[in-house]
């Protein structure tokens, strides 16, 4: 049987499951609140309240096991060319932990631990100095998991203060230095091809505001564009073609990290990541989180053909990951041709967005209790705070349990306006407390899922053609703005005349 008709089969279960609702799913089968639950380490994950039954479950592991998704992550973990259209390797696994065992993996691992070691050299020389401020530069991978983990853990007093600017926009390198003295910031433009126009421009920004160089550092895989940029090789920290920019926070790109967490925490972040690292490889499939939560994601989209996904993250220092997931996911799985350049039959990523809880509840919750979209959704919690307001945190856990089962069994009335339809499915994944180990467990969990649902699409996860014509016609688009060109649509030809006014 081939992989389309097998994901065809799991329209067959939905449709078998179709009057079957999570309340009677449920109470045929009490013991799926236990049994469809997982945990690793600090990370518990429960998919009770999805909507297949053990049937459609042994439908999606047989998925699992014709899709050879134990040998994929070998494959991954191992080092192999699991990036085929770029000629790559996918080894973000080697800057964390050393599960792999081929020699390229372990020569990986070697220069990842070098590069570590330069980066506690650099905060050592640069916790000596008076500099209290860094500004770091980028965007996409080399922006956003930074920035969700610094939001996330950094702690008030703490040596460096870390900002950050990706946007192109003037006003965004404007707005964050402006509250900044130039002679107590450093700055770190990091960019792992240093050819993008976004952060060259801003890093050109911060180079000339800062009037002195020796406080501008550099990460990149690119060292001869570092150098023609300005910036010397001792102040430059390397990357390597083997990881994918949205793969690469555990990597020199994690420098604004390790500065506003200290070296310390940052390597407790890769052993939490390493752990799950270990786990996907050598969990049984019907053991393994990333293997379940990656059949769940196939099922809502092949099976209920959800065309969007939630993620919801009840604390509020977790604000930041519905961003970062939607550049993992959707920039992994946003492809409609398989590895072997033909079209894919089934449809691959949902739309990935979402917003912390509680906020979220007073926006769009209305539109997933009621609305005519089923939306499938990622509940996290935290179990345990991390500050004094005990009635704050119970009323959280209460409202992420609330929607979580309010949005599963709805609730009937007479009246129409006043009655939830129920049925709308989630997963819940809980953290023992927000750690620097928990939160690299949780993003190495969304890293291996998104990897194994490729696998079943049969797509590369670890290219991105799709942003680079938007790229190419932007940059033929400057001489235009400059009214030096007319080559562009009549449309186009259109807008730049009202900007020229
Ligand atoms: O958005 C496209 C992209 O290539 C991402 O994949 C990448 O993370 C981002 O641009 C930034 O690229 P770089 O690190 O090379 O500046």
């Amino acid at each position: 049987m081939t992989m389309t008709s097998l994901l065809d089969g799991l329209d067959a279960h939905a449709q078998r499951l179709a009057s079957s609702t999570l309340v009677n799913l449920i109470a045929n089968d009490p013991a799926r609140a236990q049994e469809f639950a997982l945990r690793c380490g600090p990370l518990y994950a429960n998919f009770a309240r999805q909507r297949y039954d053990r049937t459609a479950l042994d439908a999606l592991f047989d998925l699992a096991k014709r899709a050879d998704l134990a040998g994929a992550m070998q494959q991954l973990l191992g080092g192999e060319t699991v990036n085929g259209t770029e000629g790559r390797a996918a080894l973000h696994s080697a800057l964390r932990g050393g599960v792999a065992t081929s020699a390229f993996a372990l020569a990986a691992r070697a220069q990842a631990l070098s590069a570590q070691l330069r980066m506690r050299e650099l905060i050592d020389a640069l916790a000596a100095s008076d500099v209290t401020d860094i500004v770091s530069v980028g965007i996409g991978g080399s922006d956003l998991g930074p920035r969700l983990i610094v939001d996330a853990l950094a702690r008030p007093g703490a040596r460096f203060r870390v900002h950050f600017i990706s946007n192109v926009d003037g006003n965004a390198a404007r707005r964050v230095l402006a509250g900044l003295d130039p002679a107590k910031t450093a700055g770190v433009v990091i960019s792992k091809t240093f050819g993008t126009q976004e952060t060259l421009l801003n890093g050109g920004i911060v180079r000339e505001w800062l009037g002195n160089d020796d406080r501008l550092y550099a990460v990149s895989t690119n060292a001869q564009r570092v150098a023609d940029f300005g910036i010397p090789p001792e102040r430059t920290l390397p990357m390597w073609d083997w990881v994918g920019g949205r793969y690469s926070l555990w990597s020199a790109v994690g420098f604004p990290i390790a500065l506003a967490l200290g070296m310390d925490r940052f390597e407790q972040l890769l052993e939490g990541a390493a752990a799950m690292d270990t786990h996907a490889l050598h969990a049984p499939l019907h053991g393994n989180i990333a293997v379940w939560h990656a059949l769940t994601a196939v099922w809502n989209r092949n099976g209920l053909h959800a065309a969007t996904q939630a993620v919801l993250p009840y604390d509020d220092r977790l604000k930041l990951l519905p961003n970062y997931l939607q550049q993992l996911v959707m920039e992994s799985l946003g492809k409609s041709v398989r590895v072997d350049g033909s079209d894919i039959a089934a449809d691959t990523v949902p739309v990935w967005w979402g917003g912390a809880g509680t906020d979220t509840q007073h926006s769009f919750f209305q539109a997933l209790h009621q609305g005519t979209q089923i939306v499938p959704a990622d509940f996290i919690g935290v179990v345990k705070a991390d500050h004094p307001h005990a009635a704050n945190h119970a009323a959280l856990l209460a409202n992420l349990l609330a929607q979580t089962e309010a949005l599963a069994n709805g609730q009937d009335s007479d009246d129409p306006h006043r009655r939830y339809p129920g049925n709308r499915p989630s997963t819940l994944l809980l953290l023992d407390a927000l750690t620097p180990q928990s939160l690299g467990m949780l993003i190495a969990l969304y890293e291996h899922s998104v990897y194994l649902q490729s696998v079943v699409w049969g797509i590369n996860a670890f290219d991105q053609f799709g942003v680079e014509l938007g790229k190419q016609v932007a940059s033929r688009l400057l001489p235009a703005l400059r009214g030096e060109s007319q080559a562009h649509d009549a449309v186009t030809r259109a807008l730049l005349a009202v900007i020229h006014g």
